[in-house]
């Protein structure tokens, strides 16, 4: 972000409190930050109070060996049963948990009796596997009902579950299976993809033969399209569909292993970071019931992330289930088969709560008010932002072309690594200024530090940091504590780094200013800068890349590639779509950089080091910074000449 676009944000005077009606109903209040004020821990037992447990815990928090936190310790409980059982067993059998929507129309209406039984099949069929507590379980799935039946089965036997996005590469698939020890992997023939059907088995079958651990593959049919089949493959629907519909649950301990997610970090190698089961709920419940003021009885509430991201984890499946809230889920694109499907969506289905990203908003704006101004979208009364900052514009369209000037917009921060919102305005409470995530929820604390780890002080910008431990923080990196423990808590001692720049304006407000360090954000994606720089050596033709996010209007950053090719390298004039679909099949699509120059030579310092920093500069067409630190300051005209040959080449 700009200087200049910073000072226009930290002077935003527009305010927005939430309407008396919508105050006089909300389901928190002010007082929740008091009562979190006056005692952190006796609060979040009472949020920890609104789950079923088992056996109660014992302590609260655990932190005499930090930064390996224990919450809830002592106590046992089953996420699947904190999810569906508990709500059939008080009489809500029949309400919708699901009402599902295929992209070419198809729909199903699951109600928590039904999810029940799915579930308790699913877990049968797993056992039936020989799939025990503790053990591993990839799913890589479109976005279908099944995702979140697998999901729950694995928590209802104590499996620990690692969702791989179904957009990742075989490769990616791979080393995620790898990393894990992947007993079992459950996917689809495919999903349904901007009115085609997109294969996914082929991508699971290359990386399974690749990978030993994996005893069986579980395969739901969606699409009906051809597929090969190994003998390590079983049908879902012959092996679920004939389990017995209910199943004995266990109950785990609070501490028990949930789930891995991978997710990008500042080097080659994803990380899994690894959840919990009862502070992580307990977070994800309490946010989903105070961020969103979620209704159980009266709303119809639409989280559009895909279950392969934290999002997806948290406010798809456990947030929103634990709390007995009626879902949409929406497996295909906002654009197929036409530009209006999300509202029409909304409209069909009277949704009252919408948590999207900002990616998505910005390009319905490019699409015209005219798309949605034709679609009845009255029944919204709350919305929600997630994945990346939210320019001002975005969130003032936002709020009148979608909300109808009526409904608050909850802009969340938080991370894979917290699991759950952590900065968030309250929507009954606080007025929002656009652009801002405005103060932590209640039960959490932060600050933003300087480079000697002094806060900042209103008006000053700096290194978000947490400065407490919270219920749904990650537990470690899987298989790695020494990396948790450099990544997140070396910076300043005791204390979380998040990894963002932000800035307190002059009333204490957050504005979250993006990354401090390789990671990208792409349409709320993250992507490190050296996992790509890897993926584009790893081909003949290449000998070094350097790699940098540079703003982009409508996706936050574009990934932008310098390459410098081998002398020897027989490369045709297609060299920047062959390295573009590269990287494609080494991380996915997500990862294809919208810009590559082939460059003869990349800044460095005498010590050899890379300055993306310059770079930066010329992919975001700036006027270059300070050369003098470079080995060879001539280097920058290089690289410039070649920019003003280079093509876009976007798709
Ligand atoms: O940079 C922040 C940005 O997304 C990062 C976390 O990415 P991920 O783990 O993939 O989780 C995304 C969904 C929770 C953060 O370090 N980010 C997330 N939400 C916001 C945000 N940046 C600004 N405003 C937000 N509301």
């Amino acid at each position: 972000m700009s200087n200049e676009a910073l000072e226009n944000l930290l002077h935003e005077d527009r305010a927005f409190p939430p309407s008396v009606e919508f105050a006089a109903q909300a389901n928190a209040t002010a007082a929740l930050y008091d009562e979190a004020k006056d005692d952190r821990l006796a609060f979040w037992d009472k949020q920890a109070g609104n789950l079923t447990w088992d056996t109660p815990w014992t302590t609260t928090l655990d932190w005499s060996n930090a930064p390996f936190a224990r919450w809830f310790d002592g106590g046992k409980l089953n996420v699947s049963v904190n999810c569906v059982d508990r709500h059939v067993s008080a009489g809500h059998g029949d309400q919708i948990a699901y009402y599902f929507e295929g992209e070419p129309g198809d729909t199903q209406t699951i109600t928590y009796s039904d999810l029940l039984a799915q579930v308790s099949q699913a877990a049968n069929a797993l056992e039936s596997l020989g799939v025990k507590e503790g053990d591993r379980v990839a799913i890589y799935l479109p976005m279908i009902p099944e995702a979140a039946v697998a999901m729950l089965a694995c928590a209802r036997i104590g499996a620990v579950h690692s969702v791989v996005f179904g957009g990742f590469s075989a490769e990616a698939l791979r080393s995620r299976i790898e990393d894990a020890e992947a007993k079992l992997v459950i996917t689809a023939d495919g999903g349904n993809r901007k009115g085609k059907p997109m294969a996914l088995k082929p991508a699971v079958d290359e990386a399974v033969a690749a990978s030993p651990s994996v005893e069986n593959v579980l395969v739901v049919r969606r699409t009906g399209q051809d597929v090969e089949w190994t003998t390590k493959d079983v049908w879902w629907h012959e092996l679920v569909g004939s389990q017995p519909t209910t199943h004995e649950p266990k109950a785990f301990d609070a501490e028990h292993p949930l789930f891995i997610l991978y997710t990008s970090g500042t080097t080659g190698k994803p990380k899994g970071i690894l959840h919990t089961t009862g502070g992580y709920l307990t977070q994800a419940a309490y946010t989903h019931r105070n961020v969103f003021d979620l209704k159980p009885d009266t709303d119809v509430y639409w989280c559009t992330a895909d279950i392969g991201w934290v999002t997806g984890h948290s406010y798809v499946v456990y947030g929103p289930l634990a709390n007995r809230a009626t879902s949409l889920m929406y497996e295909g694109t906002p654009d197929s088969p036409h530009n209006g499907r999300w509202w029409e969506l909304v409209q069909k289905y009277g949704v009252t709560i919408l948590y999207t990203a900002p990616t998505a908003i910005r390009t319905f704006m490019k699409w015209g008010d005219d798309i949605p101004n034709s679609y009845d979208l009255t029944s919204l009364r709350l919305l929600g932002s997630v994945g990346e900052p939210i320019n001002p514009e975005a969130w003032m369209w936002y709020r009148s072309v979608i909300g109808g000037d009526r409904c608050p917009i909850v802009d969340t921060w938080w991370q894979t690594e917290t699991g759950a919102i952590m900065i968030s305005p309250l929507p009954g409470v606080t007025a929002t200024k656009p652009g801002s995530a405005m103060i932590p929820i209640p039960g959490i604390s932060m600050a933003v530090l300087d480079d000697e780890e002094r806060e900042v002080g209103n008006g000053g910008g700096g290194y978000l940091v947490l400065t407490e431990p919270w219920p749904s923080m990650l537990r470690g990196i899987w298989g790695d504590n020494d990396r948790y423990v450099e990544t997140y808590w070396s910076r300043f001692a005791g204390k979380y780094f998040a990894g963002d720049g932000s800035k307190l304006d002059e009333d204490g407000a957050i504005w979250l200013l993006g990354r401090v360090d390789d990671v990208m954000n792409v349409s709320g994606h993250r992507i490190s800068t050296t996992e790509v720089e890897s993926a584009l050596v790893s081909h003949p033709a290449v000998a070094e890349a350097a790699v940098v996010g540079a703003n982009d209007e409508m996706t936050g950053q574009g990934i932008v590639a310098f390459v410098i090719l081998r002398s020897d390298a027989e490369v045709g004039d297609d060299i920047v779509m062959v390295l573009r679909n590269h990287v494609a099949q080494e991380i996915g699509p997500i990862a294809k950089p919208r810009q590559i120059l082939v460059v003869p030579e990349l800044p460095k310092t005498r010590s050899g080091k890379i300055m993306r920093r310059l770079l930066r500069d010329v992919a975001e067409n700036r006027v270059m910074g300070d050369v003098t630190t470079l080995a060879d300051p001539t280097v920058m005209n290089l690289i410039g000449q070649g920019l003003s040959s280079a093509n876009a080449n976007e798709d």
